[in-house]
């Protein structure tokens, strides 16, 4: 660097002002640096993450009384930071399998130095079993939701988890479905009332299986609405034919089919299967050009199912040719 001192120009004022105000302050810099002797400690040397969860590093020595910051970091978020004056610190705190960033940031009298750091993923500890814990199931209209859990540490390590759901009322029931699922839940969609389920569950993590926990889940009983399937009518007799809720939606034993009128009472025995056929019911002897009122509902395990109710009118006698109407 140079400095004109032979200016002469209008601008020699301002050189002289920065010099005058220039050399003095860095004098002065330097002069606080020389006096206070500031040591800038040197970045660690090998930092790594070892397989028992301690992190190491190797000392920064020019400086005396250093002591180390160690910041963590999680997809290039602080998660976490702690000073210590040790080599190592122990970060099996951290949840496994998980890719973390571990810097170590020497400090001396309140100097800091430049970080080194390692990404690492926490490593699973050998010969880890993930077991699966809180398996339950909740309704959910005419679905179950079956959830579970894994240790705190352990939810990154799973690669998915075999869920198993045996019917125990299906004649298939020794082949359960087997399912691959990535989430710690299942909805189980559309279950029939009455039916009884059991699940097992077990986690997979690097071809390994963690221990199965396994529960019965029984979907509760409900009635049996019966619906109108088709209604007949002559002078003497009402036909009603009555469906029933499938087995696939309500699988608890069906009894009976109660019809009752003002007129007439009666109760029809039924002999429930899995292909449960539509019910006829036939009303006769009944009078002609009458109106009728009555009720049908049906019997099962869950009790009696609200009442459907209806009126029929029965046919006027109709003298035509040919026809033969009896009364
Ligand atoms: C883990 O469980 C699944 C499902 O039961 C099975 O097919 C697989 O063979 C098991 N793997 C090991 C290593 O036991
Ligand atoms: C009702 O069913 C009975 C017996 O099956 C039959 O005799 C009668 O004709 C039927 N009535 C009507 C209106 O279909
Ligand atoms: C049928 O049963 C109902 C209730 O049990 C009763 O109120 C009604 O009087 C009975 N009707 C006849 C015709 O027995």
């Amino acid at each position: 660097m140079s400095f004109s001192v032979h200016a002469t120009t209008a601008d020699a004022g301002v050189r002289a002002m920065k010099l005058s105000v220039g050399v003095p302050l860095l004098f002065w810099c330097w002069y606080l640096v020389a006096a206070q002797e500031i040591c800038v400690p040197n970045p660690v040397g090998g930092v790594e993450l070892a397989s028992s969860g301690v992190l190491r590093w190797d000392a920064s020595t020019n400086c005396p009384n250093t002591i180390y910051r160690v910041q963590i970091d999680l997809s290039g978020q602080k998660l976490y930071e702690i000073v210590v004056a040790a080599l190592n610190y122990n970060v099996a705190f951290l949840l496994y399998c998980q890719t973390y960033t571990f810097f170590v940031i020497p400090i001396a009298s309140n100097v800091i130095g430049a970080e080194n750091y390692v990404t690492a993923v926490i490593p699973i500890p050998e010969g880890a079993n993930i077991a699966i814990n809180g398996l339950r199931g909740a309704q959910i209209d005419d679905d179950v939701l079956i959830q579970w859990q894994v240790g705190s540490q352990y939810p990154h390590c799973v690669d998915y988890f075999n869920l198993f759901i045996y019917d125990d009322d299906d004649d298939e029931a020794e082949v359960p479905k087997h399912l691959q699922v990535t989430q710690p839940g299942y909805l189980l969609q559309r279950v029939a009332k009455c039916s009884k389920y059991r699940f097992e569950v077990s986690s997979s993590y690097g071809g390994v299986n963690g221990t199965t926990e396994r529960i019965e889940y029984s979907i509760p009983p409900a009635v049996n609405t019966p619906s109108l399937g088709e209604v007949r009518q002559n002078a003497i007799s009402i036909n009603t034919t009555w469906n029933l809720e499938k087995y696939h939606v309500n699988r608890c034993r069906v009894t009976s089919l109660l019809v009752t009128g003002t007129r007439f009472n009666a109760t029809y025995p039924i002999e429930d299967t899995p292909e449960r056929p539509n019910v006829q019911v036939s009303i006769t002897g009944l009078r002609a050009d009458s109106m009728y009122y009555f009720s049908v509902s049906t019997e099962n395990s869950a009790g009696l199912s609200a009442p459907y109710q209806m009126a029929v009118q029965t046919l006027p006698i109709q003298s035509s040719p040919g026809v033969d109407i009896q009364i």
